[in-house]
């Protein structure tokens, strides 16, 4: 299945930006225990636009060069072929003037396919992306998504696509590794008290539930039909620290097999960042356009694929009026799961 985010990604994304900033300190780390070698080969899996992680791969790259000045450095932005490709080739390139004058190059194929060869990758890194399942799991009838449906039959459906999926895509990435390679992954999460993006325990409305509320609403005024109404699902999972961390615990999993073990894991949380400008500032007009618009930019295309763009544009023109009408009771806190792993057979 393809997903599309809206485009202008890194302008309307500063939570993702800000989830980047928190695990440079795990990437530096990542590149820190590469052994010398004449040449290096970084990716970023599933990087959108580029725009969000400028600054982290300045920093890898800068690090890496002081530590191994006569590297040469190749740095790969990877995403759907969907995606604005030039856009990410473009921020891409931003990297090329630093020494060394690494290559830039853009992999427009899924991740959960192999992007380059067998045991030639030193550090891979993903941030916000690895949520999105590879199919459908079949259909959930009654909210837009799943960890907010209560349905429990649907749950064990969706967990078991996300484990599958979770399974593939880290048997992959542990063969493009090379031994003593390093992948970071930064990925939405649920967290243990169950909290999750949009969903923070509440301290604040429930994001999806109210994204579903929106949807049920345009089939209750007959602007959309029930079939869509069904239809209108967000076909993504935020997996928990035991499941993110469950195929390296796994001896026979695929990936343990290929020699990939974990190194660290931990959750961290960042606050929602258009909110916290809100708490300072009080411009609601500002605060409702912007929430809206990082939430679309990753739920707009499970509406208008389900039943097209006016009605999706009619969900985000409701929204946008509801987080106006009731500013305080808004936020989108973010929680991601930061895994370190390595490559040791
Ligand atoms: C929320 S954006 C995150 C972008 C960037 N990594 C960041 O953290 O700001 C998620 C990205 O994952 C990409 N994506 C989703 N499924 C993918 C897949 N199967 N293969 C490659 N990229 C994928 C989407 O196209 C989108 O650009």
């Amino acid at each position: 299945m393809a997903i599309a985010m809206t485009t202008g990604y890194s302008a309307q994304t500063e939570g993702a930006l800000l989830c980047i900033e928190a695990a440079s300190d795990w990437a530096l780390t990542c590149v820190d225990h590469l052994a010398a070698q004449s040449s290096h080969l970084l990716i970023d899996y599933g990087a959108a636009d580029g725009g969000t992680a400028v600054g982290l791969w300045n920093q890898v790259l800068d690090r890496l060069h002081a530590h191994q000045p006569n590297a040469h450095l190749t740095l790969i932005g990877n995403d759907l072929p969907s995606n604005d490709n030039v856009a990410l080739a473009e921020n891409l390139a931003l990297q090329i003037p630093r020494p060394p004058q690494p290559t830039v190059l853009v992999s427009a194929r899924s991740f959960y396919e192999p992007s380059v060869a067998p045991n030639s990758v030193s550090f891979g890194f993903s941030a916000t992306a690895m949520h999105w399942l590879s199919a459908s799991p079949g259909p959930l009838n009654n909210h837009i998504h799943v960890l907010a449906s209560g349905n429990a039959e649907a749950l064990q459906r969706f967990q078991a696509q996300a484990m599958q999926d979770w399974n593939r895509i880290l048997e992959l990435r542990s063969r493009e590794l090379q031994l003593g390679g390093r992948l970071l992954t930064v990925n939405l999460s649920r967290d243990d008290a169950g909290r999750y993006l949009g969903h923070n325990g509440g301290q604040t409305r429930h994001v999806l539930d109210q994204l579903h509320l929106i949807w049920r609403d345009l089939a209750e005024d007959g602007l959309i039909s029930e079939e869509q109404y069904r239809n209108g699902t967000v076909l993504n999972f935020y997996k928990s620290p035991e499941e993110f961390m469950a195929p390296l615990k796994d001896e026979t999993s695929a990936a343990y097999r290929n020699g990939l073990r974990l190194v660290d894991e931990r959750t961290v949380y960042v606050p929602c960042p258009y909110r916290q400008r809100w708490n300072n500032n009080g411009d609601t007009a500002s605060f409702a356009a912007a929430l809206m618009a990082t939430i679309r930019s990753w739920s707009r295309h499970s509406f208008a694929s389900a039943a097209g763009d006016a009605a999706a544009d009619m969900v985000f023109a409701r929204l946008q009026q509801r987080i106006a009408e009731a500013p305080s009771e808004w936020s989108l806190d973010y929680v991601e799961h930061h895994q370190m792993m390595e490559k040791v057979a």
